[in-house]
């Protein structure tokens, strides 16, 4: 799947970037998509219930009770039908962007299976509901889509008689039938909001509401949208005759035009391939097993950090089993566990300081544990450095930190940045392993974990344990949040951040190797010309 998601991803990042630039990562819409897909829905909600107020369910009256809302009643009817229409609009690009670029970070495979699969019926709800939603206005487009789609329906064998049929004449369809419409087109989106709040299950702080300036933009669009480009009929349907053309609202009927060339067979194998294929995506190709993190009781106080931190609802807090003097202990659900390793990071005995042999924090990752990435720093620090030494901890999912590492800079990978407890970086400058660390990881609003960089932020300005002390000088800490395409403004950052340490009083522990950090922005210069 590499072959696919690279290049979307790529994509992404490329455009996020300019998002970035112009309106910041908080109100990047491209970091909203699932918040945005709700406020959507939400206004289809709002502007669904006046509607359906002015709304007739009779097969004449319908048409010209929606022709009353649009017309007559333009300020209010006219611009709720337009916002009913644009959001729904608005929900299914959110949707079919939303799935791209989580497909795209590779956010679904693995123990993360549960909200892809939970994600595909919403792709269907949402559909069915705005399909109905086309055919309650009963115009031209509403007997094109009703014939079309009760003729597709026909093709499975489970309908006594052909629906098909009801749309013969216009003596056969009776009112009956435009009461059972209305309340599809109302329990149909009850029951998404319903699979939603499954599709959150396994989300641990799910973002379901967008920044306020991104909503009321947003918001503000949709109104002079709806103003000045009005939803409108298509002209009273006529069972009569034939629609010679009518216009599609390709967010929702994309799919028609297929079952004017294809066989209905052909596209029932189509639809329900793609389903099928949406649905197992998360096993193609399966994940690599990662142990999960592990609880030592003997060095756990209760203290709930690890849970409150867990991006993936993974850590509950469960009765004390042992004889400690502590009310709860943390357990882990391995099944939800991805070894992110964010629960030591956030577990306040996990601190370098202890002697080798105690490092054994509350909660470690086996495969990664925090004794070894102490061991590994000790190692790297060793060897004579530059004039300066920096310490760069990145992260697996961000850019490659071994791509980083020049003379003066050691650089060293976690699971996600939000595993390096703050007490590291207290122990990198005040044992003089290094003159300055440098944190890097995933952009803002793109972290693979989620909260990875949130978490390293809060920690670092002390709005959340575990804080980051207050001896530790601040000016010799650095950080750089990084997509791909941003691979040169970090080596630049990581230059210019080195340079700046020079002009710092000297820290000790470091040996002379001149200008080895300026020659280091020389090397890499040429590669990316
Ligand atoms: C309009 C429909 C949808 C809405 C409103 C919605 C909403 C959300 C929200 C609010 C989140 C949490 C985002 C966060 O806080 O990081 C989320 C996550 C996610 N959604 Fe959706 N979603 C929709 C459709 C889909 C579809 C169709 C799929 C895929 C088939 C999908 C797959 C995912 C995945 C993979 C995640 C990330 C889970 C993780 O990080 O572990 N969603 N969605
Ligand atoms: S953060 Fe550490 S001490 Fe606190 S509950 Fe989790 S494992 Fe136990
Ligand atoms: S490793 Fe990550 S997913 Fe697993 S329990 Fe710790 S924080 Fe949760």
């Amino acid at each position: 799947m590499t072959f696919l998601q690279r290049p979307l991803r790529l994509g992404f990042q490329w455009v996020e970037g300019w998002f970035d630039l112009i309106f910041g990562p908080a109100w990047n819409p491209f970091y909203n998509l699932g918040a945005l897909g709700f406020f959507y829905f939400w206004i289809v909600a709002v502007s669904g219930v006046y509607v359906y107020i002015l709304f007739d369910t009779g097969t004449t009256q319908a048409y010209d009770s929606v022709e009353y809302m649009t017309h007559e009643q333009w300020y209010l009817g006219g611009v709720m039908r337009s916002l009913h229409r644009y959001a729904s609009d608005g929900m299914v690009l959110m949707m079919v962007v939303h799935m791209l670029r989580e497909f795209s970070l590779d956010r679904y495979r693995g123990k993360r299976w549960f909200t892809w699969v939970t994600g595909v019926p919403i792709v269907w709800l949402t559909l069915a509901a705005g399909i109905t939603g086309y055919w309650m206005v009963w115009d031209k487009l509403a007997q094109y889509v009703a014939i079309v789609s009760t003729e597709w329906l026909d093709w499975l064998p489970i309908f006594g008689e052909p629906i098909a049929r009801n749309f013969l004449a216009p003596s056969i369809l009776d009112d009956r039938f435009f009461t059972l419409l209305t309340f599809m087109h109302i329990a149909v989106p009850l029951v998404l909001v319903i699979v939603l709040w499954i599709h959150l299950q396994r989300v641990s702080r799910p973002k379901v509401n967008p920044a306020r300036g991104l909503a009321v933009g947003t918001f503000a669009m949709l109104v002079v949208l709806s103003l000045f480009e009005p939803a409108e009929s298509q002209g009273p349907a006529d069972l009569a005759t034939v629609p010679a053309v009518v216009g599609l609202d390709w967010f929702y009927l994309a799919a028609y035009p297929l079952l004017d060339i294809w066989t209905r067979g052909t596209v029932w194998a189509l639809v329900s391939g793609l389903t099928l294929m949406l649905a197992v995506l998360p096993w193609i190709p399966p994940m690599r097993r990662t142990k999960s993190a592990e609880v030592d009781l003997d060095n756990c106080n209760g203290c709930e950090r690890c849970a409150d931190d867990c991006p993936y609802n993974a850590i509950t807090m469960q009765p004390r089993t042992d004889a400690l003097p502590f009310s709860q202990e943390a357990a882990v659900d391995p099944s939800l566990c991805v070894s992110c390793g964010i629960c030591a990071g956030a577990c306040p005995t996990s601190t370098p300081f202890r002697r080798a042999s105690d490092l054994v924090p509350g909660i470690d990752l086996p495969d990664r544990s925090l004794v070894a990435l102490r061991a590994e720093l000790e190692r790297k620090t060793q060897a004579p450095a530059g004039e300066v030494r920096v310490v760069v901890f990145g992260c697996d999912k961000g850019i490659a930190t071994s791509g980083l590492e020049a003379q003066g800079i050691v650089a060293l990978s976690l699971p996600c940045i939000a595993a390096l407890p703050p007490s590291f970086i207290d122990f990198v400058l005040s044992r003089g392993l290094a003159d300055g660390v440098f944190l890097t990881g995933c952009r803002e609003g793109e972290c693979f974990h989620r909260f990875g960089v949130a978490w390293t932020e809060d920690r670092l300005a002390r709005r959340r344990d575990p804080y980051l002390r207050n001896r530790v000088p601040r000016e010799r800490i650095e950080k750089f949040w990084a997509a791909s395409p941003d691979r040169r403004q970090l080596d630049k950052a990581i230059v210019a951040f080195a340079a700046r340490l020079k002009a710092l009083p000297h820290r000790g522990g470091t040996v002379a190797a001149g200008a080895a950090i300026a020659q280091v922005a020389q090397q890499r210069a040429p590669n990316h010309g």
